[in-house]
């Protein structure tokens, strides 16, 4: 009966001009909450992070990423509505993200969605994180439209996928192993740069040299990717140098890091570019921030005539205004109405 009657509102808010959703981001280290108008246009994407808490653990600890999270959520909505000059009663409808994610901090972000909805009665859309960090390049460039090829790199995922259309996604080739934003981070670690790794290895990279050749793309013709034998190469390396109380090459380690694990990604991304037949690439997820993956991705893409986007940098890791975008979408195309049953799911398939 419920689901109906959000249905009915789903089809009725169709045929408004404008669309307002109200996002909500959980799944990891960010509380963030995001008023998006049409899908496109941010009216406000408020993110309280909490990288000063877990960076003391060196990493994300996940019974406190739940905690922080339960403190911060209502706040984070008062800004989010105020920055938008906007009350709960403008809003069309709650989009969350479900999945995938840590599934005590997933679980604050859907509690929370599924009191707003049922208390504001509007519809509730469940959105899958790894296809929200597509929607970033949606916002950032407003003409931008499917299909393409996407590349998805953030702490958790490393995707390439054929963007049929807003809402079918195809998976091309992922990770044997560990992210590359978690080998990353693993890597800053070891070499004592702490967390979050990625920017500080970006970073150190510019003062290095690629010097240390660590091993060689041992999935060359396929679209897959594994970092977890680079990972540990730089682990052994760096062991090896303490043992002999010899200097960390921090900056050509990070050099050497990025040119070992971007380089065969940048290359498979545009192979499947081209052999997919598309003229697009559109790169998402905390990793897209990385400089070294912008600039080689696109002078890859110039070589080869291939438009490559990347998400403003505001918009790159988690936030809600990506997931309010893909909650638009998702309403649109008859995917994610929920109600008070939505469950959230630590690990979900593209
Ligand atoms: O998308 P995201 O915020 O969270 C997940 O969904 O995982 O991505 C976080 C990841 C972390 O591994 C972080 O180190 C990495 O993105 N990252 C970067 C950069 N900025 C964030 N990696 C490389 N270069 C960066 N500039
Ligand atoms: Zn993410």
């Amino acid at each position: 009966m419920y689901f109906e009657q959000m249905q009915k509102k789903v089809d009725e808010l169709k045929k408004k001009k404008d669309i307002i959703i109200l996002g909500i981001e959980s799944s990891c280290d960010e509380t963030s909450v995001a008023i998006v108008k049409n899908g496109r246009e941010v009216l406000s994407n408020i993110i309280s992070t909490q990288i000063d808490i877990h960076t003391r653990f060196g990493g994300v600890v996940p019974e406190v990423a739940s905690r922080n999270h339960v403190m911060a959520i209502t706040n984070v909505l008062d800004n989010a509505l105020s920055s938008a000059n906007l009350k709960l009663k403008d809003i069309d409808a709650i989009a969350v993200t479900y999945g995938a994610g840590l599934i005590g901090a997933l679980m604050v972000g859907v509690s929370f969605a599924k009191s707003l909805s049922y208390s504001l009665n509007i519809p509730l859309i469940a959105v899958n994180h790894i296809r929200g960090h597509m929607c970033a390049n949606y916002i950032t460039h407003k003409d931008l439209v499917p299909p393409f090829i996407g590349l998805i790199v953030s702490g958790g995922h490393t995707a390439i996928v054929e963007v049929v259309d807003y809402i079918h996604f195809n998976l091309i080739g992922s990770t044997l192993d560990d992210a590359i934003g978690e080998a990353g981070d693993k890597v800053a670690r070891v070499i004592g740069l702490g967390y979050p790794g990625g920017p500080k290895i970006d970073k150190c990279a510019k003062q290095g040299s690629y010097s240390i050749k660590f091993v060689k793309d041992s999935l060359k013709k396929s679209y897959d990717s594994s970092f977890s034998g680079l990972k540990t190469a730089i682990i052994n390396y760096v062991n090896k140098l303490n043992q002999k109380n010899k200097e960390i090459p921090v900056n050509d380690i990070c050099c050497s890091f990025e040119n070992e694990a971007y380089l065969p990604l940048i290359e498979k991304t545009v192979r499947a570019c081209k052999e997919k037949g598309y003229d697009k690439i559109c790169v998402a997820g905390g990793v897209s921030a990385n400089s070294f993956l912008r600039d080689n991705l696109k002078k890859s893409g110039d070589k080869e005539n291939i438009k490559v986007y990347f998400p403003d940098f505001s918009l790159c890791t988690d936030n809600a205004a990506m997931i309010a975008s893909m909650g638009y979408f998702n309403l649109l195309n008859g995917v994610g109405l929920s109600d008070i049953n939505l469950d959230a799911v630590s690990n979900i398939p593209l």
